[in-house]
This record gives C-alpha cells, structure tokens and sequence, in this order.
C-alpha cells in the first residue's frame, strides 16, 4: 500500500519495528473510574472532558510514550458500576482518537473494534478515515466481544460459540486486509459476503494490529496476524508456556517472529517512600464491592476464576522504585511491552511517566521514540 493522501499536517507516521527495546503505552482512560470507586469518582475528570483527554495526550507524549490503547465496550456493566461512572458514560474507541490526534504529533493510538458486531467494510473505513486524520499513527485492537449484554443489544440470543467467533474474526481480517488494497474484492465466506470496491482513502501501510485476548486460541489469532497479543497472564509461572505458545503458532502460520505482548500495570508515582502505596492502598480499599460485580458476573471471565493473578501488575512507588520494577521483570521475564493504567488520570500524572523512562533508557532497556523512527 503506497501513502495516497497526505492531510498537509506535520504528524509522523509510525511504523513497527521489532528492534528489542520497550514499549510503553496508556491504557487509556475510557471511563472516570479505572476501578469502580466513589474516590476517584470524585478525583477525576468526566470521561467525556475533552481538554482533559487533549492535556494528558500532549502529557504522555512529551514523556515518550508510544500509543495509548482505548478499550470499548457497548452496554453498561451495572447499575451500581454507572453509580460511580465505571464503564458508563465511556469514550468510543473509533471517533475519541480523532481529537487527541488532531491535537498531537507522534502518539499512536488504538482502537477497539469488534468483529462480532461492526461490518468488516465499516471497519475497513474507519481505518482509511483514521489512518489519514493521523497522518499514520492509528492501531487496532481487535475484540470479538463477550459481554452476554452487548451480544443482546445487537440482537443475539447469546454469545457466539468462543472458538467460533475467532474463526469469524479470522475471515474478517481477511475481508478488511483485502479492502485495504483498493482493488475490487469478491468475498464468498460463511460469514460474510462483500463484493466490490471500498472508496478511498484506505490506509497508506497496514495499520498496526494488536489482540486483546487470553485463551490458546486467542493467542493463535494474535501470532498469526497481529503486532502485540494484549492479554492478562494469570502468575509469572505462566510466562514460558505463553511465549513458547506464540512461537508455535506464528511458525505454523510462516510468520518469522511471533507478536509482543502487551500487559498492563497499574501506574501510580510519588516522590516520598511509601506514599505512593498509601494512596494506592486507599483507592483499592475504597473500591465499590457491588460494581467490582461485573467481573465475577461476566460468562467467559478474563481471570478464569484467579482473580488476584489477573490484577494489573503494581508499579507503585517512588520513581527509582518503578524503574526497578519494571527492569526487574524485564530480567525475569523478559518484559517487553506495558500499557499503564493510571487510577488517577490528568496531565500532572501522565507527567511522572518521563523520570521512570530517563531510568530505563540509561540502563539500556528503552530508547526515545525519535531515536527510533517513532516506531510502534
Ligand atoms: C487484556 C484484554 C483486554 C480486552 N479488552 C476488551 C475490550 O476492550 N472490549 C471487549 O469487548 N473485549 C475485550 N477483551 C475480551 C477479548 O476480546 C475476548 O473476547 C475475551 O477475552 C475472550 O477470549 P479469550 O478466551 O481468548 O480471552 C479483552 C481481553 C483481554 C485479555
């Protein structure tokens, strides 16, 4: 795919290279509350405050973050998690980039799109439309839903079969890569049928492609097509079997090297020893019991029933102390990507990220995004 369109604007095109060094991107706030709590209900912005999104974009960037990640998801997870705005009023994934973008220069951002419910020639579309609005700095992340929910609210008794809906995700990607191309497709599939030609613009190269998923066949989906694998992984015992899994499927399907992953770690610094932690301790003593409900409810949980494993690793404390987290898992277990979760999100927070990078670039493990081409 050549670059067809240029919106005249002085943005950076991003593109992936798998150069050994870490990323780090937010995972962004799409709701007030990361965890359902009447605290930070009060501490932090309305998820629909623009500027606030605008300020912490300009924020991360300046301190060298690559892309924030927007989860999404259609129906509200309970009365009591609207209570304390958790998952409800949210941002949407595909149209919130388009401000951040327009107000920023080198940070990606992805969105989540799911293949259950959006048609692949809508997604198609949106990303040409993102892709150029960016001038190359969008990312999908590709969710085949499993909220029982949101499967109603688009009119399906149930979920679809899990395995089934990978199979279903395997045939859309392949729709959309084809409409990616510009020339006429002619697609027959047990799912879909697209016959025709997409308008332009369509992306200038492939848009990076992350999965959100945890199971083997989840994993497959990821090292076949996919850049990162963003999953949840249930204790550091797990790590091996994961990273051996991913080598297998990405050789099977001729891939030369299998995608990062991606997990996400709670983001929380302070200057004084201990403090930090107290208010960490805090926000998560004071989370709402009822709307934390919606974990434990949801059919297929992303923990499978080890909850405590699933909880986002803590990088909590001093600067120095979270840049020795970080190298330290780095070393055991060869860490290599973190999206950072930040319980409370504004601008002053987004800041603390930089000093935690000056750290990690002198012992070696991360470069400046200009040092590397702005990659991905
Ligand atoms: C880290 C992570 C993040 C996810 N984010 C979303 C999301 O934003 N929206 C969504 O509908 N599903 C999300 N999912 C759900 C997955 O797309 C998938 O439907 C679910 O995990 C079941 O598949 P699995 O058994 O392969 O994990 C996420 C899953 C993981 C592991």
């Amino acid at each position: 795919m050549d670059i067809q369109f240029d919106s005249g604007r002085d943005f950076v095109r991003k593109p992936r290279l798998a150069d050994g060094t870490m990323r780090f991107g937010i995972f962004w706030p799409y709701h007030r509350s990361p965890v359902p709590s009447e605290m930070l209900l009060k501490r932090n912005p309305s998820v629909l405050d623009l500027d606030a999104h605008i300020r912490l974009a300009k924020a991360v960037e300046a301190a060298g973050v690559d892309f924030g990640l927007i989860a999404d998801g259609y129906a509200p997870g309970s009365d009591a998690a609207t209570e304390v705005e958790f998952q409800d009023p949210r941002a949407n994934a595909i149209l919130w980039p388009i401000p951040i973008f327009l107000n920023t220069r080198t940070l990606g951002l992805a969105s989540t799109i799911h293949t259950s419910y959006v048609h692949p020639v809508l997604t198609a579309r949106f990303a040409g439309y993102l892709d150029y609005l960016s001038g190359g700095r969008w990312g999908w992340n590709i969710v085949n839903g499993f909220r029982d929910a949101e499967a109603r609210l688009f009119g399906f008794d149930k979920l679809p079969d899990h395995d089934a809906s990978y199979d279903m995700a395997d045939e859309y990607l392949s729709v959309v890569q084809q409409l990616w191309q510009g020339e006429p497709i002619d697609h027959q599939g047990k799912n879909f049928k697209v016959n025709g030609k997409l308008a332009r613009p369509q992306p200038g190269s492939q848009p990076l492609l992350v999965s959100a998923s945890s199971s083997p066949r989840g994993q497959q989906f990821a090292a076949r097509y996919c850049d990162y694998l963003f999953t949840v992984v249930l204790g550091e015992e797990v790590w091996p079997q994961l990273r051996a899994n991913l080598r297998k499927y990405a050789e099977e399907a001729g891939r030369a090297a299998p995608p990062e992953v991606l997990v996400m770690g709670d983001f929380l610094v302070r200057d004084r020893a201990g403090e930090a932690a107290d208010l960490y301790d805090t926000i998560m003593s004071t989370r709402h019991v009822e709307a934390q409900k919606i974990w434990s409810n949801t059919k297929q949980p992303l923990h499978k029933g080890k909850v405590k494993e699933a909880e986002p690793l803590r990088l909590v404390g001093t600067t120095r102390e979270v840049a020795d987290t970080i190298l330290s898992l780095r070393d055991r277990i060869g860490l290599s990507g973190l999206l950072l979760r930040m319980p409370l999100w504004n601008a002053s927070e987004g800041e603390r990220i930089g000093p935690v990078l000056d750290i990690l670039e002198k012992e070696g493990v991360w470069k400046r995004p200009a040092d590397r081409g702005h990659s991905w």
